[in-house]
């Protein structure tokens, strides 16, 4: 089947076995590989994408479920003017340390300072609560995400 799907902004037409995963079609197809792929169980968090401006593991999606959809995944992330702020508190407070489940990580943490610029600890830990991360303890990805917003929230107070 012929589906016609936009990636950060650029549209692909694709023709796919109807069966295809997201994740595949992102990964295998379109050459995004940092969307990872992590589990067979829908558990672990590090394919999380956005679809219509919305997170999903996109190993739950259907390719053919986002034809006609704009999907942003974390090599959309980076702007114009460089790294995202996520990506930059990730950096600067250790919130990885082999990375695997980083893409997920940054794509919720984008998501909720979007809808929640001021996240508690606790917000944050439920944000992330559909994600797996084997090697952080959380602590520094926790950290991480409080810093962004807190350096959101500084440089919108400046401008
Ligand atoms: S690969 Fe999607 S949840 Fe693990
Ligand atoms: S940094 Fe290794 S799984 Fe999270």
């Amino acid at each position: 089947m012929q589906i016609t799907v936009t990636v950060n902004g650029t549209e692909h037409v694709r023709e796919v076995e109807p069966r295809l995963l997201l994740v595949h079609l992102l990964r295998d197809e379109l050459g995004l590989t940092g969307t990872h792929w992590g589990c067979d169980t829908s558990n672990c968090g590090a394919c999380v994408v956005w679809m219509d401006g919305t997170p999903v593991k996109s190993c739950t999606v259907l390719a053919a479920m986002a034809s006609g959809r704009h999907v942003r995944t974390v090599e959309g992330l980076e702007g114009h003017a460089g790294l995202d702020q996520v990506q930059r508190s990730f950096i600067r407070c250790h919130g990885l340390q082999c990375g695997f489940c980083t893409p997920g990580m940054l794509m919720t943490a984008r998501w909720l300072l979007d809808h929640n610029p001021d996240p508690s600890e606790t917000e944050i830990r439920e944000a992330i609560a559909g994600q797996t991360c084997r090697c952080t303890g959380y602590e520094n990805i926790v950290r991480s995400i409080r810093h962004a917003a807190r350096a959101e929230k500084s440089r919108d107070g400046a401008a």
